[in-house]
């Protein structure tokens, strides 16, 4: 049995002090959810949440990390930087890291493999533009990014990782994939980890939805198959909407 898994990406949102007030917040309202849940706040206000979700269900995440374990990297955060700070996941491949920030398929799998040799769990964006849903390439773009992104990880390593697939034309516009599109994506990666890495490791991965998910559409969305949870953006800037997410099933 998979357990739904609902996590936050704040993106470039929110000062420490309001991440604080905020996280205070969402602890009174999820700590001890039957779900899991998952805040990713920016860097510079990881340390003030941390400090608030410390010894509560609700697990640190960051939005980023450097490919290198240390040094000349004007900018970047090391994962031992994260794990200091007690963050147990990280967001890599997001499309906005891919789009804006040029991000490959390779730099990604960098990212990839060490974050989980370092022990930190991952949640991996894959996800077609509308373009390229529109000229018929949606297998072939999520499969191509699931395979390079994910080169050489090991099997022993799966249980550290999360999958979001993502349509970015779904992304902060209020447009949702169908269910059912959704849940045909989520099953065309599922396969995808049962050819390379067997039927046990498939079945038990999480594979999250992400693109505009509110708390109207989160239920009819996770009632799919093969949708165990959602990675949401601008609903989980408010408290009341992304604990009425994380309660789809109340
Ligand atoms: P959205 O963002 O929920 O605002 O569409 C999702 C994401 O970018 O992870």
């Amino acid at each position: 049995m998979r357990t739904y898994y609902i996590a936050g990406n704040w993106k470039m949102n929110m000062t420490a002090s309001e991440a604080r007030d905020f996280a205070q917040k969402l602890v009174k309202k999820l700590d001890g959810s039957d779900v899991k849940i998952m805040v990713a706040p920016p860097f510079t206000a990881l340390e003030s949440v941390s400090s608030i979700v410390r010894g509560t269900s609700i697990v640190l995440g960051a939005q980023n990390m450097c490919h290198k374990e240390s040094g000349a990297h004007t900018g970047e955060v090391s994962a031992d930087m994260l794990l200091d700070l007690d963050v147990s996941t990280v967001i890599l491949g997001h499309s906005e890291r891919r789009a804006i920030y040029k991000e490959t398929d390779s730099h990604i799998n960098e990212k990839v493999r060490l974050a989980l040799a370092k022990g930190l769990e991952v949640i991996f964006c894959v996800g077609e533009t509308l373009e390229e849903r529109e000229s018929g390439k949606v297998e072939d773009v999520v499969l191509t990014q699931v395979r390079e992104g994910l080169a050489s990880v090991e099997a022993s390593q799966l249980s550290s990782l999360v999958i979001a697939y993502e349509p970015v034309w779904a992304i902060g516009t209020g447009k949702t994939a169908t269910p059912e599109d959704a849940n045909a994506v989520h099953k065309l990666i599922r396969d995808e980890m049962r050819r390379s890495f067997g039927d046990e490791a498939a079945d038990a991965m999480i594979i999250q939805y992400g693109g505009s998910v509110k708390p109207d559409n989160a239920a009819e969305l996770m009632s799919q198959s093969d949708i165990d949870g959602a990675l949401v953006g601008g609903a989980s800037l408010d408290v009341d909407s992304f604990a009425a997410i994380a309660q789809f099933n109340a």
